[in-house]
């Protein structure tokens, strides 16, 4: 049996289209951590994720990365059960460990308008750290409304609603190991507003 299989599960069947699979992860995070480790070389890194999104890519990527790592998480909300976003960012809970002269390293899963990251790098600027970097899974360019590169990004994606690897639809389809997108009858099912 080889080592890794991919396992089609359940979920897999709402999905129109697979924009990058399993496999195409796995080899980008192991990029991803080897450069976030050459560029803290020598230094310890304060990772904050913004959950729940940025869950399973954190979880992964902290694993691969060769340097001590403090983790904290801050909640971000700003989609309610759409497609689109419907509120500015709010900041739903905060960060309980201190972040002072550290070296922040801040990870969500998707950089869309910009307005989520801008809002959380200001609030951790405040606090003074020794540094904030950005790293995000998915970026999609087309789409933004505040100026914002991300230090760290995975893959460009197209201006269309993914789901898969952490990134939900009405908080469904986070636990599928790729990212996809739903079928067109699935984008607004009415059982779920
Ligand atoms: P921004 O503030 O517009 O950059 O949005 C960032 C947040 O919007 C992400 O952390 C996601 O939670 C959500 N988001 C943006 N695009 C998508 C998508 O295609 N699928 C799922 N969530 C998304
Ligand atoms: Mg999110």
């Amino acid at each position: 049996m080889p080592a890794r299989t991919t396992r089609k599960i359940p979920a897999h069947k709402d999905l129109a289209e697979i924009l990058v699979s399993e496999a195409q992860i796995r080899r980008r995070l192991a990029a991803l951590a080897a450069e976030i480790d050459r560029v803290y070389a020598g230094q310890e890194i304060t990772a904050i994720a913004i959950i729940n999104g940025a869950l399973l890519f954190t979880a992964d990527l902290l694993r691969l990365i060769n340097r001590p790592v403090r983790l904290d998480c801050v909640r971000v909300s700003s989609y309610r059960n759409a497609t689109a976003a419907v509120t500015e960012p709010q900041l739903r809970s905060s960060l309980t460990i201190d972040i002072e002269n550290r070296h922040v390293l801040l990870i969500d899963d998707i950089l869309d308008t910009g307005k989520t990251l801008a809002m959380v790098v200001d609030l951790i600027s405040a606090m003074k750290p020794a540094s904030v970097r950005t790293c995000v899974l998915l970026d999609k360019r087309g789409r933004r409304e505040v100026p914002f590169e991300a230090d760290f990004t995975g893959f460009e994606i197209p201006d269309r609603f993914v789901v898969g690897y952490g990134l939900d639809f009405a908080e469904r389809y986070r636990n599928l190991p790729c990212i996809g997108v739903l079928k067109p009858a699935l984008q607004n099912p009415p059982e779920w507003a």
